[in-house]
């Protein structure tokens, strides 16, 4: 049996690597965390005895100084196995719309966990929240479910296959859609990784399989995306976006592009499918295709819509769904439509539209104000920051100007804002470490002024190095 390979640990996702640029010394900050993180290091030690790495996802590895054990949550608050407090700006990488453990939610799962876990066959809530599904987003006529993400994205592509006859299909650099090996690929390239392709795809990690059937270009780059329907076009079968960038720099749609990727889509033949995992009951109810008005052929949700329970959803026209609908297409899985996860779902979507979908409006002016917030004391703090995106979903990254596209992220000093992370956790805020803050309904005004408070503590500048 060969050694396994370690030099792929390089190539496994993270964020986009800092060009030049140094960090402050963080030693005091380090100390502070780990003394107050005890228990979290002995269980990280304890668990790689017996879970590969420690962690149920590689992403989760990036956590400074070591990835947290956490034991419940309320609300916008989060509780680590020290006894820890946090404010959660990460809510599990997104799903946490309404926040940890909201009432309604855990007493729907409760509720519907006393009368049965799971069937394997049919049951209300199926045709409850798919009728949710389909009178609230745009390109719904149809839905199905799965699990995760991953899931929903490869039905999508599967099904733009069949229904195209074409066995290509076309992604952006920076974009994410799981972690399948047909999809993963120039997620996080670094500046020398895309040198050395030379325009060849760029695998993530070892073991994946060739990637002859996915076609790469730059994000808000027309003349990339024609190109590429010049050289590939009658074999490509759909493009794939994440209508708003969030996997990368949360970067939106230049002006005109996404009805640009609907012209060319739709006057070759092709699919657009929008991957509304993050975006998807985050932006609004319609998702992103609601607040960009633009509407795909197939759209891919999960995170939000299953408000913390694993819930994927596939939603797409009426005579692309057929395929699937007349089985055409297979969309299979034990656990499709699980009722706990439907309970959830349908709790979820109920505190969403309520009074008109009114969470929203908390929810975008609270992630503005602590979006404008933190770029303004960074600023203020005499540091490069830029912040992009929009309230519900945004990234903060230390550069000199805000990114239109993936390679430009690479001049963002990474390694800077592991320590500002850091830093933070000890003035007790938790943020992923990738710079993307999701906020909840959950999150009030106070929350946010005590945010605010804590970034400039934890500014470099500010108390930045300070032993504490
Ligand atoms: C845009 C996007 N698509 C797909 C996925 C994969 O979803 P999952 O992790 O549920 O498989 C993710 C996960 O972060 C995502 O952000």
């Amino acid at each position: 049996m060969p050694e396994p390979e370690t030099s792929n640990v390089a190539m496994l996702p993270r964020p986009p690597t800092m060009g030049a640029g140094t960090s402050s010394s963080t030693d005091g900050r380090d100390r502070s965390v780990r003394r107050k993180t005890r228990r979290s290091g002995e269980y990280y030690l304890r668990a790689q005895g017996s879970l590969a790495g420690g962690v149920s996802s590689t992403v989760r590895r990036g956590a400074r100084p070591y990835p947290l054990f956490f034991e419940r949550g309320a609300g916008s608050r989060v509780t680590d196995v020290d006894g820890n407090v946090y404010l959660d700006y990460g809510l599990a990488w997104g799903p946490l719309i309404l926040g940890h453990a909201p009432p309604e939610v855990v007493e729907a799962v409760a509720a519907q966990a006393r009368k049965a876990l799971t069937f394997g066959a049919q049951h209300e809530l199926e045709f409850e929240v798919a009728e949710r599904l389909t009178a609230l987003v745009p390109c719904a006529d149809l839905v199905c479910f799965a699990c995760s993400g991953t899931e929903a994205v490869q039905t999508a592509l599967r099904l733009a296959r069949a229904v195209t006859g074409r066995s290509k299909y076309l992604k952006f650099e920076g974009h994410y859609h799981g972690w399948d090996d047909t999809v993963l690929v120039n997620y996080h390239p670094t500046a020398d990784e895309i040198r050395a392709a030379a325009g060849r795809p760029i695998p993530v990690g070892a073991g994946q399989h060739p990637h002859d059937t996915v076609v790469v270009a730059e994000w808000n780059d027309r003349v990339a995306v024609e190109k590429a329907f010049e050289a590939h076009g009658q074999e490509i079968s759909a493009i794939i976006c994440e209508p708003l960038l969030c996997n990368s720099g949360c970067l939106p749609p230049s002006d005109g592009f996404l009805p640009f990727l609907r012209d060319i889509t739709s006057s070759t033949g092709t699919l657009l499918i929008f991957d509304e995992v993050i975006t998807g009951f985050r932006l609004g109810l319609g998702g992103a295709q609601a607040h960009y008005g633009v509407t795909p052929d197939l759209a891919t949700y999960a995170k939000a819509l299953g408000g913390g329970a694993p819930l994927s959803a596939l939603a797409g026209r009426r005579d692309f769904m057929d395929w699937i609908a007349g089985g055409r297409v297979l969309h299979a899985g034990t656990l499709n439509g699980n009722p706990l996860s439907l309970a959830a779902a349908a709790a979820t979507l109920d505190a969403l539209a309520r009074n008109g979908g009114e969470l929203y409006d908390h929810l975008w002016s609270r992630g503005e104000r602590l979006r404008t917030g933190i770029e303004q004391i960074l600023v203020n703090a005499g540091l490069m920051a830029v912040t992009s995106g929009v309230g519900p979903v945004f990234q903060v990254s230390f550069m000199p100007t805000r990114a239109t596209k993936y390679r430009e992220l690479l001049a963002a000093d990474t390694a800077l804002y592991g320590d500002f992370a850091l830093a933070l956790l000890d003035e007790g805020v938790l943020v992923l470490p990738d710079g993307r803050w999701y906020i909840s309904a959950a999150h009030t005004d106070e929350d946010v002024e005590v945010t605010l408070r804590a970034v400039e503590r934890a500014a470099p500048g500010g108390a930045w190095s300070s032993p504490a």
